[in-house]
């Protein structure tokens, strides 16, 4: 038998048809539509900086990338929709297979449930009684997971979901000292799990775990580290007999697939990468185990040029992610002709400024700077419309997001 759609491609579809107004900066203030859009190129069709974008052929490669991975490991894709919020990129995921959506809060189940997703796990713990009563009603129409690691939270779930009704399908969160949330140690799960079983109104899913909160790079105490975590998540699977396991970010999916092949039983394996689909410059360049291309980048102009060797652009905090590292000059933009990038770097931020240290004089006030950024996750957010690119920087689709 067929599954039914993950998503409603006919909602995500009408999104291209809302008018682009004001609401989108960097956006062309003579463009009203997508339609509108398409075929002009970027920056200089019109666009004002700052302006973000996306490389399609990147954004496909690595989506294709993943799904190819999943399908190859025998693991259940369930892309987590924090990084990026936009519905028309989650259709793109829903078509190359993933079994389910992920997300961080019952704010964001809600934007996916407005595009039909019928299955979403919330990665996280939802204890405040509004959120609970939502998630309780909504198994009425899709499957709603969410992430319990202890006994109290079993208790708050338990207490508003009641007796009757579909059950509440929940992962047991497991986690090791020093790291985020989850229950410390094998037992400490398995009770939570006991837990669970003894509770009415909700079904114990599986297991679940984080193995990013382990590791931040390739050395060997990190790989350590989050082998560690992923044996413990499938030393508590066995121990609990749960019918799913899932883990994985975008820094360590090989690890996530070495460790779910030693899986005993019939369990589904689920694997929740995010950030892979913009990928990056930076964070994920360096720690990723796959050749994905990095597919967003920021569009600002040199809007002053104060002292030697010192320029600033007209974009800031509120439109480049800058948690991990700072943007990367990538391109140098003059006249509409490209420049290649010697020595440019961007040495600090401010809500609206970025400081460009230029020592070798490449800039010049009108100048357009291309830059690439570190860790998606973070740089979604600031933009709720995002043009996507071919490789000659035509506009050939628009993405929209909603945090
Ligand atoms: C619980 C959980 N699962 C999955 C992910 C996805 O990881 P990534 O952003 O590296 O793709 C995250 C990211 O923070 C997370 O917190």
């Amino acid at each position: 038998m067929t599954e039914p759609d993950l998503i409603d491609y006919a909602a995500v579809e009408r999104l291209r048809a809302e008018p682009l107004d004001w609401r989108y900066k960097g956006l062309p203030p003579d463009a009203a539509s997508v339609a509108d859009l398409v075929g002009r190129r970027l920056p200089t069709g019109g666009f004002t900086a700052p302006v973000a974008s996306l490389d399609g052929p990147a954004l496909a490669g690595n989506l294709d990338r993943y799904a190819a991975f999943c399908a190859e490991r025998g693991l259940s894709f369930a892309p987590h929709l924090k990084t990026t919020m936009a519905p028309a990129l989650a259709a793109q995921q829903a078509r190359r297979g993933a079994w389910a959506f992920t997300v961080a809060t019952m704010a964001q189940a809600r934007v996916l449930r407005a595009f039909g997703a019928r299955r979403i796990l919330i990665a996280h713990g939802v204890v405040d009684p509004v959120a609970v009563d939502w998630v309780v009603a909504e198994q009425e129409h899709a499957e709603v997971y969410c992430w319990v690691d202890s006994p109290a939270a079993v208790a708050v779930l338990a207490g508003r979901a009641g007796a009757t009704g579909r059950p509440v399908p929940v992962f047991v969160e497991l986690g090791l000292p020093g790291g985020r949330t989850g229950a410390r140690g094998v037992p400490a799960a398995a009770e939570v799990a006991r837990a669970v079983e003894a509770a009415p109104g909700l079904r114990l899913a599986g297991v679940a775990g984080y193995e990013g909160s382990y590791g931040h790079d390739r050395s060997s105490a990190a790989l350590a580290a989050v082998r560690e975590h992923l044996a413990e998540l499938v030393r508590l699977a066995e121990a609990v007999d749960a019918a799913a396991v899932t883990a994985g970010g975008s820094g360590y999916p090989d690890l996530v697939a070495e460790a779910f092949d030693g899986l005993g039983g019939a369990r589904r394996a689920i694997l929740r990468s995010g950030a892979y689909v913009a990928h990056d410059h930076g964070h994920y360049a360096h720690i990723s185990p796959f050749p994905l291309e990095p597919a967003l980048r920021v569009w600002a102009t040199v809007v002053s040029t104060p002292e030697t060797g010192l320029a600033f652009l007209n974009m800031g905090k509120r439109d480049v992610s800058y948690d991990l590292d700072l943007p990367l000059p990538l391109t140098v933009l003059r006249d509409g002709m490209p420049r290649p990038v010697e020595q440019l770097t961007v040495t600090e931020l401010n809500d609206q400024h970025a400081y460009l240290s230029d020592p070798a004089g490449e800039v010049q006030v009108g100048d357009w700077v291309c830059c690439g950024i570190s860790h998606p996750c973070t740089m979604f957010e600031q933009w709720q419309a995002l043009p996507v690119l071919d490789r000659e920087h035509t506009v050939i689709d628009v993405v929209r997001t909603f945090f």
